[in-house]
């Protein structure tokens, strides 16, 4: 389980398998549970399930490959629309992640933080956040996010919301709501923008994910479904990135 994945990648070092950067932000929608279970003939439960060990993967390859944050989509604003027992399904999987896997976390030197709407959780859901971002608030070796009840038109507009009540208040001058103070009010205000956005399962939408962070990201989209995601698969997209060019709109 904990063997190394990579012997051409060291912890900590910013060198690529092909000599190119490590993106020292990975953000990946994890998509295709249901479409990795509909072809094993199995529910999507199941789906979800092999989804999560994935996750238990890549966690651990991102922290090999000297990552500094990890940012996943497990649950977005408008999955609230799929059908209920499918939504129960996925918050038992998340219950017993954050139950079970916060210690591995803690011990590797992960810190778990959670952004997206919480009010919409379950109190108990809530409270395992809270204590898992406490628990593991010092960590430093990779920060991983999970991004839950998560919509990026959502975020921006809570953002858009602070401000014009601050404005309201009297503690901002709206001359001085720029991109810097826009940003201080997204959930990701400590979180650096993503250099490198994956999503799997053959899609290529970023379906409501990171719209503000992710203007200069470098998109890899993959065939491969979730649950068969594998550290060489983060390998791949880490060497992809690597021979990209950012220009940052600068002449090249
Ligand atoms: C991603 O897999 C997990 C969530 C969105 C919660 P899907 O459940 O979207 O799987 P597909 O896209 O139907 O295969
Ligand atoms: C995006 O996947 C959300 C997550 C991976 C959590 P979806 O499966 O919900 O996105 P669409 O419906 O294909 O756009
Ligand atoms: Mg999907």
């Amino acid at each position: 389980m904990s063997q190394p994945i990579s012997t051409a990648v060291k912890i900590g070092t910013a060198e690529a398998p092909d000599g190119g950067a490590i993106p020292r932000h990975v953000a990946i929608i994890m998509d295709g549970n249901g479409r990795w279970a509909k072809a094993r003939s199995l529910p999507r439960a199941a789906g979800h399930r092999e989804g999560a060990e994935a996750l238990r993967r890549i966690v651990r390859a991102a922290a090999e490959f000297g990552v500094d944050y990890l940012t996943v989509f497990g649950f977005s604003s408008e999955n609230w629309k799929r059908p209920a027992e499918e939504v129960t399904d996925l918050m038992g999987l998340l219950r017993l992640y954050l139950r079970k896997e916060i210690a591995e976390i803690d011990r590797e030197g992960v810190r778990l933080r959670v952004i997206g709407d919480r009010d919409r959780l379950s109190d108990d859901i809530i409270k395992l956040i809270e204590d898992a971002e406490q628990r593991t608030g010092a960590n430093t070796r990779l920060n991983l996010t999970v991004a839950l009840s998560y919509g990026g038109r959502a975020e921006i507009v809570r953002a858009a919301q602070r401000l014009a009540k601050a404005v309201r208040a009297g503690s901002l001058d709206p001359e001085d709501i720029n991109e810097d103070s826009f940003h201080r009010h997204l959930f990701t205000a400590d979180i650096p923008d993503p250099d490198l956005v994956i999503r799997t399962s053959g899609e290529k939408r970023i379906s409501n994910f990171l719209l503000w962070q992710s203007a200069y990201a470098e998109y890899v989209f993959m065939d491969k479904l979730w649950p068969d995601f594998a550290g060489e698969d983060l390998k791949s997209a880490i060497a992809e990135f690597g021979g990209r060019k950012r220009r940052y709109g600068a002449a090249g």
